[in-house]
């Protein structure tokens, strides 16, 4: 019996991967990790990637060499022709990391982007110690709402969207990692239960901020497999004018808004706020463009 082709092995655990290789006396070098690396047309950094996604090995073990047996190789070479017709990287291997976190995505939610990490990061070190409601609106796949409450065991965490797939993927990747979070199907901030109302410490959201004109232009890999629902709107503020004038009731007093911005839209969303009862202030990313609003509702 050959274990690689009878045994129906588990393709994400290593050590069943590397032991029934093992164990395997009719292997073909054809399928040596090294080889496929140097013979696939993608970039060795993604080739690699996708024969860790399909065999659950380690980078060095992978780097090092390993034989794959015969059904991990046919799903590497399915997934590499899969990635040179354009699919991202990360529906492919299906998983992606965000702070902490190893999230499930696929092609229902928005991949998290590592600019979305550092509004993460911001929203720690505004969020008081100790009790707190926290509203993560636009969730995709969970990725803001479910760090917060890793980091916060304390906070009561909700977080809505308008697309129930990806509140499945959001509800699906809370139940994996066992996190505590309500997640709410709806538009914005009105899928929250009305009595939330000038309760809620922090509202935290990466939404849709790219203008609808500007859709055509985005890279072929985002428009033809990333949901445009959670990229686009309007002029590219309409969620801006939304937050400024509605997210005020939703917030405790001195409660605060966190929110991701476009790296060109810095001077119009500190407008939208500047005056209308919030204290606005854009900060930069790592690669110092405009990227957060953070804006703290005037008592
Ligand atoms: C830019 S994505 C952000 C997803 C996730 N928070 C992240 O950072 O990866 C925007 C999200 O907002 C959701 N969305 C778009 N319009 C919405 C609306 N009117 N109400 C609630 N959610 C909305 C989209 O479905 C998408 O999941």
């Amino acid at each position: 019996m050959c274990p690689m082709t009878d045994a129906a092995p588990d393709h994400r655990t290593p050590n069943s991967t590397v032991a029934a290789l093992a164990a395997d006396g009719s292997r073909s070098t054809e399928d040596e990790s090294v080889r496929l690396l140097r013979r696939s047309q993608l970039p060795p950094h993604e080739a690699e990637r996708l024969i860790r996604a399909v065999t659950g090995a380690s980078r060095a073990e992978v780097v090092g060499g390993i034989l794959l047996d015969r059904r991990s190789a046919d799903e590497f070479r399915r997934l590499a022709a899969r990635r040179l017709a354009g699919e991202p990287l990360q529906y492919l291997e299906g998983t992606v990391q965000f702070g902490p976190l190893t999230l499930e995505v696929d092609r229902r939610v928005l991949i998290p982007r590592p600019e979305t990490e550092q509004l993460w990061e911001l929203a720690m070190q505004l969020l008081p110690r100790g009790s707190s409601i926290v509203v993560d609106m636009g969730t995709g796949s969970g990725c803001l709402a479910l760090a917060i409450k890793h980091e916060r065991p304390d906070a009561t965490v909700l977080a809505t969207d308008i697309s129930l797939e990806a509140v499945a993927v959001a509800r699906n990747n809370a139940a994996r990692l066992d996190l505590d979070v309500e997640f709410r199907h709806g538009n914005r901030l009105a899928a929250l239960d009305p009595s939330l109302a000038g309760s809620v410490t922090m509202i935290v959201t990466n939404p849709p901020y790219i203008p609808e004109d500007e859709w055509a232009q985005l890279p072929r890999e985002i428009r033809e497999h990333e949901p445009k629902v959670a990229l686009v709107v309007g002029d590219g503020l309409d969620m801006y004018r939304y937050l400024a004038n509605d997210a005020r009731g939703w917030l405790a007093p001195g409660g605060i808004l966190v929110t991701e911005i476009g790296a060109g839209q810095g001077e119009a969303v500190h407008r939208l706020f500047a005056g209308r009862g919030w204290k606005p202030r854009v900060s930069i990313d790592w690669t110092g463009r405009d990227r957060f609003l953070t804006a703290r509702k005037r008592t």
